[in-house]
């Protein structure tokens, strides 16, 4: 396949990489950007280590062909850290203990990030509906699930 130049917003700035347009999201930001805080799990859209924000939702980079994302917004965990959404989130998570190996956490905290964007004060079953597609080998979940709790009553009115 031949290269295209294709062009996106990431993490608010404008980009452009010339690649052919099956290369997957993730390889690009990985390899391309050094933007290594999103991680491959399973490489086939089953654990939600590899999710960033794409127009807006959470999106499994593994399963996106960087042709579908022409013209389209993407943020990575980077581009989250720049919030003071993500301080909150992180702080909560460490008070929570809910960071073991920390391989599933960038993923955790961007479904968590567009859960309280969208939900104000969302119940357990809502924040385990959430994180339905992100897999953790080491936490259990329940500290997770504590952590977004925590993250919903701190962060006032940051986002
Ligand atoms: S690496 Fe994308 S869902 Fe597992
Ligand atoms: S903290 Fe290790 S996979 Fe979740």
């Amino acid at each position: 396949m031949n290269s295209h130049l294709i062009s996106f917003q990431l993490n608010t700035m404008p980009v452009s990489v010339e690649t052919t347009p099956d290369a997957r999201l993730i390889d690009v930001l990985r390899e391309h950007f050094r933007l290594t805080g999103t991680k491959e799990g399973c490489g086939e859209g089953e654990c939600g280590a590899c999710m960033i924000l794409l127009d807006d939702r959470p999106t499994l980079s593994c399963l996106v062909a960087i042709g579908a994302i022409d013209g389209k917004r993407v943020i990575t965990i980077e581009g989250l850290r720049e919030t003071p959404g993500f301080a909150i989130l992180a702080q909560a998570f460490n008070d929570a203990g809910a960071v073991q190996c920390g391989y599933c956490t960038p993923g955790m905290i961007m479904i968590a990030y567009a859960l309280l964007r969208d939900q104000r004060d969302p119940d357990e079953s809502s924040i385990r509906r959430a994180m339905a597609g992100n897999l953790c080998r080491c936490t259990g979940y329940a500290m997770i699930v504590e952590a977004i709790r925590l993250a919903a009553t701190r962060r006032g009115q940051s986002w």
